[in-house]
C-alpha cells in the first residue's frame, strides 16, 4: 500500500456554464466516491464561487491561475486571497496551456507557488515536457528543471502536488503508458529525494496528467508511482467518477 493518500484533479478549464456544470456537480455529489482518495474539481474564475456553494464538502474546489500578490492594479487576474475568501482551496499553477499559450515563465510560476502557498492555498504544479522534447530525449531536463523552480519556493510540500502532464498527450486522446508515466514519475522521486529531502520524496503525491479516461486510468493508477490524476476533458463527463475511484 502507497503510504499517499491517491488524489484526482478535474480541470474544466475554460469549459462549461452554470447549467452544464450544475449537472456535473448534481452527478459528482451522487456518486459514490472512494474516500481514500483526495477530489477536487479545478472550475473557471467566473464559477469558483458557484462550483464551491453546489459541490458537497467532501469535494474540494480548486482555482486554474492567480497572481503572485495579494491585490492592486492587476486587470484580469485574481489573488489566492479571492480564492480562499470564495472557500475553494486549492490552486492550479504551471499549467501547460499557461505555460505555452500565456508564455508564462518558469520565474513567474515560482513565484506563484510562492505567494499562494504563504497564502495557505494547496498547490496543483505542473510539469511536463513537449513532444519535441521528448524526441530529442531531454524529458529528464526539461521536469527537473521547471520542478527546480517550482522546488526553490517551498516550504511546506504538504501543501503541494507534483503533476507530470507530457504536452502531448494533453488533450489529444494519446496518454502516456503506464510505464512511461512511471518512468517520469521515480526520477522525479529520486530528484526530490536528492535535492529536497528523503521524507518529502515519499510523502509528496506525483499525478499524472493526459488524456486519463475511465479506460486508461485503472492501469495507470497501478503504478507505484502514480499518485493520482488532473483530468481535463474526462472531468466534464460522469467517467470522471471511475477516475476518482480508479485506485480501489
Ligand atoms: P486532458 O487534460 O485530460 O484533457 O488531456 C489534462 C490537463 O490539461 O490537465
Amino acid at each position: 500500500m502507497s503510504p499517499r493518500k491517491f488524489f484526482v484533479g478535474g480541470n474544466w478549464k475554460m469549459n462549461g456554464n452554470k447549467k452544464s456544470l450544475g449537472e456535473l456537480i448534481t452527478t459528482l455529489n451522487s456518486a459514490k466516491l472512494n474516500a481514500e482518495t483526495d477530489v477536487v474539481c479545478g472550475a473557471p474564475t467566473a464559477y469558483l464561487d458557484f462550483a464551491r456553494q453546489k459541490l458537497d464538502a467532501k469535494i474540494a474546489v480548486a482555482a486554474q491561475n492567480c497572481y503572485k500578490v495579494a491585490s492592486g492594479a492587476f486587470t484580469g487576474e485574481i489573488s489566492p486571497a479571492m480564492i480562499k475568501d470564495v472557500g475553494a482551496t486549492w490552486v492550479i499553477l504551471g499549467h501547460s496551456e499557461r505555460r505555452h499559450v500565456f508564455l508564462e515563465t518558469d520565474e513567474l510560476i515560482g513565484q506563484k507557488v510562492a505567494h499562494a502557498l504563504s497564502e495557505g492555498l494547496g498547490v496543483i504544479a505542473c510539469i511536463g515536457e513537449k513532444l519535441d522534447q521528448r524526441e530529442a530525449g531531454i524529458t529528464e531536463k526539461v521536469v527537473f528543471e521547471q520542478t527546480k523552480f517550482i522546488a526553490d519556493n517551498v516550504k511546506d510540500w504538504s501543501k503541494v502536488v507534483l503533476a507530470y502532464e507530457p504536452v502531448w498527450a494533453i488533450g489529444t486522446g494519446k496518454t502516456a503508458t503506464p510505464q512511461q508515466a512511471q518512468e517520469v514519475h521515480i526520477k522525479l522521486r529520486d530528484w526530490l529525494k536528492t535535492n529536497v529531502s528523503e521524507q518529502v520524496a515519499q510523502s509528496t503525491r506525483i499525478i499524472y496528467g493526459g488524456s486519463v479516461t475511465g479506460g486508461t486510468c485503472k492501469e495507470l493508477a497501478s503504478q507505484h508511482d502514480i499518485d493520482g490524476f488532473l483530468v481535463g476533458g474526462a472531468s466534464l463527463k460522469p467517467e470522471f467518477v471511475e477516475i476518482i475511484n480508479a485506485k480501489h
